[in-house]
């Protein structure tokens, strides 16, 4: 495999503070079982233990859909009541603004003087996006530039971890080089010290690592592509037991009866393996549809359905605090972005000191 996919390893902190994480997602729509299962669960777990930054990607947004601002603005909002509903708590992690956060474009152009443009285009998930989404020759100059600025997302942050699905790893190999390559040029970090070493070692970045959630991939009711709400095959957080079930219904498995051996390796037992809780139960679900046992696609897919739903009745009682209340959300907004403003002008401060580019300190207000 490519160096790409060497493992990245979380450094740990430096002696007496607490590891970092940052992350966030492009907002694109409301939030499916696919982000959960693959990464928001996950962070809901570590807001815990790291401090923690969440970041809304509303300028990466503007790479492929600059003529739909109002689409962007009300997404925006869309996914924090997703992410609320989710479990993420704002008193314990940061959630934020890309767009009012000033020192990630700053140090978006830095970073770009230390990569090579062909590094830059070399990725593997901007290649796909340019395919997927049929872009051809017709991508914006801020379409490449949108994973530097990830680099800076990151580095901003000085973060420890990422937690992300499998697909951005590349972006996280691209954050590690300029990390590695600032605090050689302008900390005096050895080339050949350990990535784990550059904070310890005096860099100003630790060299973060992806932390890729245990189902990376969740298949959609099609049965066959991603879950993903562009091909119609998703089931959103926000649906009610009565669309689980629907949508469920449709997934296709090609057995026939209920007394035919099923193949427990399909797309319906990968949902009953991620969805329901008791692993006694479904170990006994495997078993009786393995051998054909009297237990047809549609008793399982129930099943399913009320374990999807009882994993989502909570998450609709806490959206539904916010639904319809834009201010309470933006407010939420507002104290994340003032909380992650404060951690990223301390690093731009510390990045400009390095550099040679401090004169002076700064002092922006913000908010
Ligand atoms: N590129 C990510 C996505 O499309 C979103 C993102 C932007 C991100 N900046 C980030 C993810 C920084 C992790 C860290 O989903």
């Amino acid at each position: 495999m490519s160096k790409a996919s060497a493992r990245q390893i979380i450094p740990d902190p430096l002696p007496g503070e607490r590891p970092r994480m940052l992350t966030g997602d492009t907002p694109t729509g409301k939030l499916h079982l696919g982000h959960y299962v693959g990464s928001v669960r996950r962070r809901v777990e570590l807001q815990e233990r790291y401090e923690s930054y969440i970041l809304i990607a509303n300028m990466h947004a503007f790479t492929t859909r600059s003529e739909d601002p109002a689409a962007i603005r009300a997404d925006t909002l869309e996914i924090v009541r997703d992410y609320l509903a989710m479990g993420l708590d704002p008193s314990k992690c940061a959630i934020f603004l890309q767009t009012e956060v000033p020192a990630i474009s700053e140090l978006t152009y830095l970073f770009a003087m230390l990569l090579p443009f062909n590094r830059v285009m070399r990725n593997p998930t901007l290649k796909d996006e340019i395919r997927v989404k049929g872009l051809g020759e017709n991508y914006s100059f801020g379409f490449p530039l949108y994973a530097v600025g990830q680099t800076a997302d990151i580095l901003a942050f000085r973060a420890h971890a990422v937690p992300v699905g499998e697909d951005q790893i590349p972006h996280i190999e691209l954050t590690r080089e300029v990390a590695r390559r600032f605090n050689q040029l302008y900390c005096g970090v050895d080339p050949h010290a350990d990535d784990a070493e550059h904070e310890k070692l005096g860099g100003v970045f630790p060299v973060p690592a992806a932390d890729v959630g245990a189902v990376g991939r969740l298949v959609g009711t099609d049965g066959t592509n991603k879950m993903s709400k562009s091909l119609n095959n998703a089931i959103f957080i926000s649906d009610t037991h009565k669309q689980i079930k629907k949508k469920l219904g449709q997934l296709y498995t090609g057995r026939q009866s209920m007394d035919e051996p099923g193949d427990v390796t399909n797309a319906l037992f990968d949902y009953v393996r991620t969805f329901i809780p008791d692993p006694e139960r479904v170990k006994e679900l495997e078993r009786r549809y393995a051998a054909g046992d009297d237990i047809g696609d549609g008793h399982v897919k129930m099943e399913v359905a009320d374990a999807i739903n009882e994993l989502l009745e909570p998450m609709r009682e806490r959206r539904a605090a916010y639904e319809g209340d834009d201010a309470k959300v933006i407010d939420i907004l507002r104290e994340g972005t003032r909380r992650a403003n404060e951690a990223a002008e301390a690093t731009l401060s510390r990045a400009k000191e390095a550099a040679g580019l401090r004169f002076w300190p700064r002092r922006l207000e913000i908010g």
